[in-house]
C-alpha cells in the first residue's frame, strides 16, 4: 500500500530538522533545542520509518543508536596511506624545494597547496556510487581498522555525496579531530559528572574513533578535514590539488578553510609563519603546516619513496606537549597567604620555551593527577597559556621508584606560622603581615606594571630588600633613599638614581591603579576601575557597606565581603594614610553610577592581536567601565573589534561578518572621547 503523502512530507521534514540540529550540535557547538526535544524528534522519525517501511541508509536515524560491534575488522588500503617527511626550519624547507627543482629539472617557480597540519587521526573514507561505504583508520599504512560505525555518527561527514555519482569509487582521506571548544566542553561536562578528565583533543579523538560502541563515540563531537584522494574509479578529477579541494567541497565534504595556494617556497614560508602566529586563535589544534606540490602531474613525476611522497613536506611547529621528570615540589606563599604547590621540573623545551617549573594549583589537583616526586609527567604549553602538568606517565617497572608522595607542610615554609585550611581546596599561611613571603608578594604586586608601575623595582630587588629588612611593607618603598640603594648588591649609582626617580614618579597615580595595587583579595584591574568610577573617591569606598558595594557591576557578595574585611582592618587604613602622607596622590574621578556614563552599554567588543600602547587588561577594564561587554570570540553579536598587529582569524571573521573594526589608534581616540 502506498504511503500517504502527508506521512512522506512529515518524514522528509523530520529528517531535515534532525540534520539541522545535528549540525548545530556537532559542528557548531550551538544547540538550539534541549537534548530531550531532539530525542523526541528522532523517536517520531524512527516510528514513522518503521511503521511505513521507509528505510533509507542516508536518513539521520541511521546515525544514532547503532549496536556495539564485537571488534574491529581489518581493512587493507588498496593504495598505501603514506606519512609525511618533516622539516623544522626554514633552511630545510628551502632544500626541499631545491630537491624538487632538481628532480623536475626546472627553474620555474612551483605552486604549492599549503594546509594546516591538523593534529588528529588519519582516516580513509570510501564512497561507492557516492554512498559512504567504509571508513578506516590509517593503521600501519597498509592495513587499518574498520571504523565505519563511528564515522557514520560524525554529522559533518556526508553519508552521500552530492550530486549522486553512479559507477564511481572515490576514496577520500583526511584528518578526524576534536576541536578546542568541543574538548573544553567535554571536560567541563565530564568534571561535573565526576567522570574522567581527557588529556588532550588528539587522544580523545583517537579514543572516540576506535570506540567499539558508536553510542559512546557519538558523545564526542568529532570533525574532519579532508586533505587527499586515494583510490578513484569512474570519474576524472581536476589537474590541481587546489581544484580537487574546491570540487570535493562542492560534493559536501569538509575541507580546511585555512588552506592557501602559494607560489614558491618563500611564499609558503610566509604562510607557515602566519599560521604559526594564529595557532592559538584557530578553533582546532595543529602541529605544523603541510606543503604539497599543487599540480597532480608533477606529483606523479616526483613519485614517492618508501614511507612518504616526495612532493609533500610537513613544516613542524614546536610541540605543545613533552614529557619530563618532577624533581621536587615546593610550596609557594602568595600575597594573601595562599599556599600553592609548584613542581620543579627537569627543564624541557615545550611550546617554544624552556619550562623548568610549573604550578600544580592545589592539593586536589595533585590528587587528581596522582603525581609524586620522581614521576615522569606530560607537560603541556599551548600558546601563551602557562605550562601545565596534564598527566603522569605510568611506570613500566616497579612501583618502588615512586617513592615520594606530596603532602602539604604543617607550617609556612617562609615564616613557620601554622597553615590553615580555607574552604574545600585552599590552604593559607596564618602569618599575615609577619610572613616575609606574603610581604614580598604584596610589594611585588604593588610595584608591578598594572599597579603602581615602579620601573626598576623588580622581583629580585624586592626579595633582597625584604630579606635585609630594608623595607617591611609597601609604605617602605617611599622611604627608600639613594644611600640605602647604592649599598646593595649589583646596584650602581645610575640604577639607584633611576629607581629613586621611578619611585617618585609612581606617586602620581590614578585611583583604579592604587586600589588594584593594594592587593585586596579578588579585586583585579577591572573591578578596581569599576569601584573607582562608581564611588569616585577612596573615602567612599572605605566607608561603603556591603549593600552599596554589591551595586557596583561585577562586585558580588563574596568580593564585597573581601573589600569590607580589607577596609575594616585598621592596619590597612593606616597603611593607606602613610602612603598618602608620602605623597601618593591621584586625580579625583567624577562618580558615575548611572547608565548615562556607560555609553557602550549593550555593546560587545572583542580585542585581538597585540596592543602596543596599553596592556590588553587595561583596554578591557576601560571598555567594561564604559558599559561594554568584552568577549573572547567574534560572532554576529559582536559590535566592534579592536585589532592590533598580528590579529588573525578573529579579524578575518569580523571582516566576513561586516563588523566594525578599529585599529589601536582609533580605539584610543574612542576611549579619549568617551572617558573624559
Ligand atoms: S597529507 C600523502 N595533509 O599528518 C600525504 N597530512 O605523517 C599524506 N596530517 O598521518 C598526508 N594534516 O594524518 C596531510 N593537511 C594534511 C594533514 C596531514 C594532518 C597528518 C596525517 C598524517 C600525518 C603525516
Amino acid at each position: 500500500m502506498a504511503v500517504p503523502e502527508k506521512i512522506l512530507r512529515e518524514v522528509d521534514m523530520l529528517r531535515r530538522e534532525i540534520e539541522h540540529h545535528n549540525r548545530l550540535y556537532h559542528s557548531q557547538d550551538a544547540p538550539e533545542i534541549p537534548d530531550a526535544d531532539f530525542d523526541a524528534l528522532l523517536r517520531r522519525l524512527e516510528e514513522l520509518e518503521t511503521k511505513n517501511e521507509l528505510f533509507d541508509e542516508t536518513s539521520p536515524s541511521q546515525r544514532v543508536g547503532g549496536e556495539a560491534v564485537a571488534g574491529f575488522t581489518q581493512v587493507r588500503h588498496e593504495i598505501a596511506m603514506l606519512s609525511l617527511s618533516k622539516v623544522f626550519d626554514e633552511a630545510d624547507l628551502q632544500s626541499f624545494e631545491s630537491r624538487l627543482k632538481k628532480r623536475l629539472e626546472t627553474q620555474t617557480r612551483i605552486q604549492y597547496s599549503c594546509e594546516p597540519k591538523v593534529d588528529g587521526i588519519a582516516v580513509s573514507l570510501l564512497y561507492k556510487d557516492g554512498m559512504l561505504e567504509r571508513a578506516a583508520t590509517r593503521g600501519d599504512g597498509v592495513t587499518g581498522e574498520d571504523i565505519t560505525h563511528n564515522v557514520r555518527m560524525i554529522s559533518s561527514i556526508p553519508l552521500q555525496l552530492k550530486p549522486q555519482k553512479k559507477d564511481t569509487v572515490i576514496e577520500i582521506r583526511g584528518e578526524i579531530f576534536l576541536d578546542k571548544l568541543g574538548f573544553k566542553k567535554l571536560n567541563e561536562t565530564s568534571e561535573k559528572e565526576g567522570g574522567k578528565i581527557f588529556v588532550n583533543p588528539r587522544n580523545t579523538a583517537a579514543g572516540a574513533i576506535r570506540q567499539l560502541d558508536p553510542r559512546k563515540s557519538a558523545k564526542i563531537p568529532l570533525r574532519m578535514y579532508c586533505y587527499s584522494i586515494g583510490l578513484v574509479e569512474g570519474i576524472k578529477l581536476p589537474k590541481a590539488l587546489s581544484e580537487i579541494f574546491a570540487l570535493i567541497e562542492k560534493w559536501g565534504l569538509p575541507v580546511n578553510p585555512d588552506r592557501s595556494v602559494e607560489n614558491g617556497v618563500d611564499a609558503c614560508l610566509k604562510y607557515c609563519l602566519a599560521l604559526l602566529a594564529k595557532r592559538n586563535d584557530l578553533s582546532y589544534e595543529i602541529d605544523g603546516a603541510v606543503l604539497k606540490v599543487d599540480n597532480v602531474e608533477l606529483q606523479q613525476q616526483l613519485g614517492t619513496n618508501a614511507r612518504s611522497p616526495r612532493w609533500a613536506m610537513a613544516y613542524k611547529f614546536p610541540a605543545e606537549e613533552q614529557s619530563t621528570t618532577v624533581l621536587d615540589v615546593e610550596f609557594q606563599v602568595g600575597r594573601t597567604g595562599t599556599i600553592t604547590p609548584v613542581a620543579r621540573l627537569e627543564p624541557v623545551f615545550v611550546g617554544g620555551v624552556t619550562v623548568s617549573n610549573t604550578t600544580l594549583h592545589n592539593m586536589d589537583e595533585i590528587e587528581r593527577l596522582g603525581v609524586r616526586i620522581g614521576d615522569r609527567v606530560i607537560v603541556r604549553r599551548a600558546g601563551d597559556v602557562i605550562p601545565k602538568v596534564v598527566k603522569v606517565i605510568p611506570h613500566e617497572g616497579s612501583k618502588k621508584i615512586r617513592e615520594k608522595p606530596i603532602s602539604i607542610p604543617e607550617t609556612c615554609p617562609a615564616c613557620a606560622s601554622a597553615i590553615e585550611k580555607d574552604g574545600d581546596v585552599l590552604y593559607r599561611c596564618s602569618g599575615g603581615i609577619i610572613c616575609p613571603a606574603q610581604r614580598k608578594e604584596s610589594i611585588k604586586h604593588f610595584a608591578s606594571r598594572s599597579a603602581m608601575d615602579i620601573e626598576g623595582l623588580g622581583h629580585k630587588l624586592i626579595e633582597l630588600l625584604v630579606n635585609k629588612e630594608v623595607i617591611t611593607s609597601v609604605a617602605g618603598i617611599y622611604t627608600l633613599t639613594l644611600e640605602q640603594l647604592v649599598g646593595l648588591e649589583r646596584m650602581g649609582d645610575k640604577s639607584a638614581a633611576n629607581l629613586v626617580a621611578a619611585i617618585d614618579k609612581s606617586k602620581q597615580t590614578t585611583l583604579p591603579r592604587f586600589l588594584f595595587a593594594l592587593g585586596i583579595r579578588e579585586v583585579g584591574e577591572a573591578t578596581a576601575l569599576q569601584l573607582a568610577t562608581h564611588f569616585g573617591i577612596l573615602e567612599s569606598i572605605i566607608a561603603a557597606d556591603l549593600t552599596s558595594l554589591v551595586k557596583v557591576p561585577a562586585v558580588g557578595p563574596v568580593m564585597a565581603e573581601h573589600i569590607r574585611v580589607f577596609f575594616t582592618n585598621k592596619n590597612n587604613v593606616a597603611l593607606i594614610e602613610q602612603l598618602q602622607d608620602s605623597g601618593v596622590t591621584w586625580p579625583i574621578i567624577e562618580p558615575s553610577n548611572d547608565d548615562l556614563a556607560k555609553p557602550l552599554l549593550g555593546e560587545t567588543y572583542v580585542l585581538t592581536g597585540s596592543l602596543e600602547q596599553m596592556p590588553r587588561s587595561e583596554a578591557k577594564a576601560k571598555l567594561i567601565s564604559l558599559g561594554a561587554k568584552v568577549a573572547g570570540s567574534v560572532s554576529k553579536n559582536t559590535s566592534c573589534i579592536v585589532a592590533g598587529p598580528g590579529a588573525g582569524s578573529k579579524l578575518t571573521k569580523a571582516e566576513e561578518l561586516g563588523i566594525k573594526i578599529l585599529n589601536e589608534g582609533e580605539f584610543i581616540v574612542l576611549l579619549d572621547d568617551l572617558i573624559t
